[in-house]
């Protein structure tokens, strides 16, 4: 027989996840954004070989739903262990020319790297297992060695006895072997166990028996092979995870001032020197460049900021550009569609939206600007609006450069601003305004001179 090269990945997912308590199956609990499942989908399909296969059961519909792009999968009803799992994931696989590999949905942290050494490291022909050397093995099979510590046979920790118990390398549940290998030992396990199911792990002695070579590969990252099975579990996930992306920006050459409390959600890259405050949201893809500052309590999804942009307190940042030197917030919320060029400002408690800000242009209070056009050096004074929705309608506005806006004003789109026009404080303009021109649109200050306050009526 030909030794079995091509892999295919099986990810069992059949479990009901009952200690999660929620109307969701576990796989389909959010990890940093994304649902715990995707994580080891997305690392099976960098893996070389065929894609994976997935096991599904409890919640199967849901997670049907949710898995995009669909992959194959088979049903396991009901659920009689995990070596029954691994049997229902074979009969789609039928194919004995593959190894293949066994990972599970609520295994999330695994690194492809920690796989493809398992993969490495036995024959192809033999079975691998990823173990791990744990402080506190509790809950865990104790993998058991003969004395020339050859492995013999995985046990589960509730039919151990006390001196393997005592033992602190566990089986993490992950391993290789050949199709065919997995097709003769899986017919052959039975369920005479605590728990009266098919055991994945009772393959491991009659491995041994039949003399096929059996490698261990020792996982020291505990996050790896951490499974997620309660809120507790999932938020330690969570915080490995949080760990583990806050490393990765640090070692590009960001300063995170708390590491432990920023959130990273997304795809980040980032330029030298950027410094990030406490208590951030990195969501989506993001682009930040050399020496960028982002000040606490920031939201930022799918952005890109020019190198030396400086984002203030409290800002939210969303599908917007920034280019280099710019300066936003505290307190600005940008949303999509926004394009702010070089050195502008933008200040506190001002929405932009949809729109694109010419370079050195200020909108530093309380502004609203929507579906407009500002030129280069444009000046929009506090509390100004584009008036841009008619309640049908999205209305553009145009402000060409060097305008100047005097504060409090309404510009009631559609509408264009000329170049270094100026409108009054307090206008609500209506129409076009021209070119280098003061325009006002208001109700002219009037004085009513023989006016008198009212006075109180003396008996
Ligand atoms: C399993 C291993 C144990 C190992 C531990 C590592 C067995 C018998 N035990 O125990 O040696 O230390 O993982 O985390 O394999 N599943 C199905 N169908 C089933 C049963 C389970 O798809 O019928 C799936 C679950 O959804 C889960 C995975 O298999 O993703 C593991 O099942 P679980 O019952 O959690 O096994 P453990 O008791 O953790
Ligand atoms: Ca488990």
């Amino acid at each position: 027989m030909s030794k079995p090269t091509l892999l295919v990945p099986v990810i069992l997912a059949a479990g009901q996840g009952t200690r999660m308590n929620s109307l969701h199956p576990k796989v389909l609990q959010s990890l940093a954004g994304n649902p715990l499942i995707n994580y080891v989908l997305d690392t099976a399909y960098q893996l070389d070989g065929l894609g994976p296969v997935i096991v599904l059961g409890h919640g199967a519909d849901e997670i049907l739903d949710k898995l995009n792009p669909p992959i194959p999968y088979v049903l396991q009803e009901p659920q009689l262990g995990t070596g029954h799992a691994l049997q229902k994931g074979l009969s789609i696989i039928n194919n004995s020319q593959v190894r293949v590999l066994v990972l599970y949905g609520d295994v999330p942290l695994i690194r492809l790297e920690t796989l493809q050494q398992l993969i490495a490291i036995g024959p192809t022909n033999g079975l691998s297992i990823l173990t791990a050397t744990l402080a506190d093995p509790t809950g865990y099979g104790r993998v058991l060695r003969d004395n020339n510590d050859k492995v013999v046979g995985i046990v589960e920790e509730r039919d151990a006895n006390e001196i393997q118990r005592a033992l602190h390398e566990v089986n993490t549940g992950i391993m290789v072997a050949p199709y065919v290998k997995w097709m003769n030992w899986l017919s052959n396990i039975k369920c005479d166990n605590d728990q009266g199911e098919f055991y994945l792990t009772d393959c491991i002695a009659l491995a041994a028996k039949d003399g096929v070579p059996i490698s261990t590969h020792r996982c020291h990252d505990v996050s790896e092979t951490m499974g997620v099975n309660n809120r507790e579990q999932l938020a330690a996930a969570e915080c490995a995870l949080r760990n583990r992306r806050a490393t990765k920006l640090m070692n590009a050459g960001v300063t995170l001032c708390n590491p432990e409390f920023i959130e990273i959600r997304g795809d980040i890259k980032v330029g030298k020197d950027v410094v990030i405050d406490a208590g951030v949201v990195l969501e989506g893809s993001i682009q930040l460049g050399d020496g960028v500052r982002i000040g606490p309590f920031c939201s930022l999804r799918n952005c890109t900021l020019g190198s030396g942009v400086e984002i203030l307190s409290h800002t939210s940042i969303d599908g917007a550009n920034v280019d280099e030197n710019s300066k936003v917030g505290p307190f600005a919320r940008i949303r999509p569609g926004t394009d702010l060029s070089c050195e502008t400002n933008v200040g506190n408690f001002v929405e932009v939206k949809n729109t694109k800000v010419g370079p050195k242009s200020k909108i530093n209070h309380l502004s609203y600007v929507g579906d407009a056009c500002l030129g280069s050096q444009v000046n929009i004074g506090a509390g100004t609006i584009t008036c841009n929705y008619d309640g049908i309608n999205k209305n553009k506005t145009l402000i060409e450069d060097g305008a100047f806006i005097g504060s409090n004003t309404a510009l009631v789109a559609p509408l264009r601003v000329g170049k270094n026009a100026t409108i009054g404080a307090g206008s609500v303009i209506t129409h076009d305004a021209p070119d280098q021109k003061l325009t006002l649109g208001r109700a002219r200050q009037s004085t009513v001179n023989k006016w008198q306050r009212p006075k109180k009526d003396t008996e």
